[in-house]
């Protein structure tokens, strides 16, 4: 290929960069269905709260886990990073410890992100942990150390391998495509297989909409697929062989939309992408502690205690999940600063978790006001704003009993037929305050209400 069109074609993709990990994701609507489906992923709703962990090669030039493609590194020359990374100080169980800490029930570990290095051992690629310098199966420690602390484990995939030219150009170097499905399908059947029980598959990258990168058309120049399109190419990653096999090892995963095979939940990406309420189909927001990247950057800017309270609250009144994400340092160590920020997100679930865990979203509708989130006969009022202390709700088909305030304000209740109105007095708590109301029959009965809301969609 000429040079110049190398280079057109490096230009187009480096300029997308950013947008390439959000909106390239074009994920399945196809969801697993049935009683099955649903009981498998109970615990999972009641979990709301997650820690995800970008955490590879990349971690040494700390400039985030795209750095590869970002800067263009060649294969070769990135792939000496693995003789790097002898983590020192890699310790799962203070990992684990970090994540209870912060109140999480559930984390998700990449175990191969897209450049290719595998955190595991497989015997089909030498580009693993095991076989270069740390000489160790960072997957099965981390697997161990999780559920030693009653913690549900997840590991994070992504098919797609930067090493392979099968992934830029699936249609001329077939055979490469072709290894590099048979890798996709080895390596789950490797995590499958070797590490106990695995609670969730957090599939990246795959499907057909991050097919093709390297161009689908040749008129003057390669062209690179625009990023709302899916690859239509005839190379198929036969997604729903991988995760049936999958399933079959392991009954009880649940999965991600981001392969072509039917999921357990969908995954959202990114504070923007918090979207509206939805109770139908089980979901996740995935976002970062740090301004940036997911893999290590150092010196990024932290989120504040309250911005990531709000965010989970704002995710679980909507009916979600949040997996927030630290990148560790090199040395294995989570960034002391980052883990003390977890810990005060913690601290406030550990105070009014009651409001969060195993609750559901509603039946307020997210608005102005804030969020809603109920249990058996409780509403939670989570209010992030109310008008001089008062705060003025639609009608509420249910009697309420009694009205308190979880975060010290004096509140009161005064239900009409025309709607509640909510009297807070004494100093409002940031960044959420909480307000009980507990009903002479089950939440769950009352439909969906919708609230005043002037945020722009
Ligand atoms: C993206 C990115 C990636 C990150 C992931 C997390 O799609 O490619 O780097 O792992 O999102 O959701």
């Amino acid at each position: 290929m000429k040079k110049d069109v190398l280079r057109a074609f490096f230009l187009t993709v480096s300029l997308a960069i950013p947008a390439l990990p959000v909106s390239a994701q074009i994920q399945t609507e196809l969801m697993v269905t049935g009683k099955d489906a649903a009981a498998r992923i109970a615990w999972w709703r009641d979990a709301k709260f997650g820690l995800f962990m970008h955490w590879g090669v990349y971690s040494i030039p700390g400039r985030g886990e795209w750095v590869q493609w970002q800067e263009q590194i060649p294969v070769n020359e990135y792939a000496k990073l693995a003789d790097q990374f002898h983590p020192s100080n890699f310790d799962p169980d203070s990992w684990a410890a970090t994540a209870k800490a912060a109140g999480m029930k559930y984390t998700v570990l990449t175990a191969r992100h897209h450049d290719g290095f595998a955190l595991f051992d497989d015997p089909g690629s030498s580009f693993t942990a095991v076989k270069s310098a740390a000489h160790r199966d960072f997957v099965a420690d981390y697997v161990k150390a999780v559920r030693k602390a009653g913690l549900r484990v997840g590991l994070y995939y992504s098919p797609l391998d930067w090493r392979y030219p099968g992934f830029f150009f699936p249609g001329i170097y077939q055979a490469s495509a072709e290894e590099l499905r048979a890798q996709y399908h080895r390596q789950l059947d490797e995590l499958a297989s070797h590490y106990g029980k695995l609670d969730i598959l957090w599939f990246d990258g795959g499907g057909d909409g991050w097919l093709g990168f390297g161009g689908v058309g040749f008129t003057d120049a390669w062209h690179a697929r625009p990023m709302n399109q899916r690859y239509h190419g005839k190379f198929d990653w036969q997604d729903d062989a991988a995760v049936n096999h999958l399933r079959q090892l392991q009954p009880t995963i649940i999965t991600n939309d981001r392969t072509d095979a039917p999921a357990d939940f969908k995954s959202r990406e990114g504070d923007a992408a918090l979207g509206d309420f939805d109770s139908d189909d089980p979901w996740e927001l995935c976002t970062t502690l740090t301004e940036g990247a997911w893999g290590y950057q150092p010196n990024a800017k932290l989120k504040s205690r309250d911005e990531i309270i709000r965010l989970l609250v704002s995710a679980v009144g909507r009916d979600g999940n949040l997996l927030l994400n630290v990148g560790p340092r090199p040395d294995g160590q989570i960034d002391p600063a980052h883990a003390a920020r977890l810990g005060e997100v913690g601290e406030w679930l550990g105070k009014y978790g009651q409001s969060i865990y195993a609750t559901r979203g509603g039946p307020y509708l997210p608005g102005d006001f804030g969020v809603s989130t109920y249990r058996g006969k409780t509403i939670f009022l989570h209010i992030f704003s109310a008008q001089n202390g008062t705060l003025n709700l639609p009608a509420l088909p249910a009697k309420i009993l009694a009205c308190v305030s979880l975060t010290g304000e004096q509140a009161s209740c005064k239900q009409s037929d025309g709607g509640v109105e909510v009297t807070l007095a004494g100093n409002k708590s940031s960044p959420d305050t909480i307000v009980e109301m507990t009903l002479a029959s089950p939440a769950a009965e009352i439909k969906t209400i919708a609230t005043a809301s002037t945020a722009k969609k």
